[in-house]
């Protein structure tokens, strides 16, 4: 019973995940089974969409309280909404949407957020400082390989809390383009192999290099990994990638794409409840249904 659907009144507040596909997310899992505990009279459904401009127009017949939005949707998402998150607007793309009681839509990305507050606090559990203090990424030299949504949501977020950003990329236009607008260095990702100005830089990979099924693949040399601080990848299907278990072997500090994706969802509960999320529990589902 993922839906809870025996607990729905006409009070319930429902809530939808909007993808193409979207029946292997895990979101319903554990926005329901999060309501459920906390005692919330929400449920939160897989929603199979294929045109999502004719979605928004057409579907206020259902009274949503708010959506989270997956591939290949969340750059379209954006020219349907009232307001945007400055941020998300940059990155250009969405994941978040929270329906406002006067019926208009606002959006955040909560992609870049997950991200980055997990290197942050590697960073920080390294180095023993307090999450209060100011970001530890504040003039970090940060290596995003990657151009996509990822690679966006990571340059912006890194350059947001005062890292200096270099965006590596195959195809080195889009290194480029993506570079100039945060004020950053563009490099081909074979550059990247001898790319070391200084040591203890942040590494960030959102190639999707490493990926099941070629998981013998990685980015980078392991031999370049010695001149980082921190090592993450976006890719979590396998958690541990070759880039991460050479960045292990390196005595780096890994940060797991896992920890992204459940952060990004702590986000998206704050922003749909007004409440913190019951991130032990969202930890456990994750875990035990891998
Ligand atoms: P996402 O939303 O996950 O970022 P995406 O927008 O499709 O996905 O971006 C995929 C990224 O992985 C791109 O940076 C892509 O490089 P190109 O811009 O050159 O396409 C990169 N990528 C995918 N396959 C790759 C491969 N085999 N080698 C190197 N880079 C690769």
């Amino acid at each position: 019973d993922l839906y809870n659907f025996r607990l729905i009144r006409p009070d319930t507040k429902v809530y939808g995940i909007i993808g193409k596909p979207v029946g292997h997310s895990k979101s319903p899992l554990l926005f329901n089974e999060s309501f459920k505990k906390v005692g919330l009279n929400s449920v939160y459904v897989h929603l199979l969409v294929d045109d999502v401009k004719k979605f928004f127009n057409t579907y206020s017949s259902v009274d949503f309280a708010g959506f989270s939005c997956t591939i290949p949707h969340k750059e379209v998402a954006l020219e349907c909404m009232d307001e945007i998150d400055p941020i998300a607007k940059k990155i250009g793309a969405i994941n978040n949407i929270v329906r406002r009681p006067d019926g208009t839509l606002k959006s955040y990305n909560t992609d870049y957020i997950g991200a980055i507050s997990a290197i942050e606090d590697g960073l920080r559990e390294s180095n023993g400082s307090s999450p209060a203090t100011s970001s530890p990424l504040a003039g970090k030299l940060f290596v995003v390989l990657g151009a996509g949504g990822a690679g966006k949501s990571l340059a912006y977020g890194a350059q947001q809390k005062g890292a200096r950003v270099v965006v590596a990329n195959r195809t080195f236009e889009r290194a480029k383009e993506l570079a100039e607008k945060v004020g950053g260095k563009a490099l081909t990702l074979e550059e990247v192999n001898d790319f070391h100005p200084e040591e203890g830089m942040i590494l960030a990979n959102t190639t999707s290099v490493g990926m099941k099924p070629n998981i013998d693949l990685t980015p980078i040399s392991k031999e370049a990994l010695k001149h980082y601080d921190l090592v993450f990848d976006a890719i979590y299907t396998p958690k541990d990638t070759r880039l991460l278990r050479e960045a292990r072997e390196c005595g780096k500090i890994i940060v797991y794409g896992t920890e992204m994706l459940i952060r990004q969802g702590f986000e998206q509960y704050k922003n749909f409840t007004g409440l913190q999320a019951p991130e032990e529990l969202f930890r456990e589902l994750m875990s035990r249904h891998a």
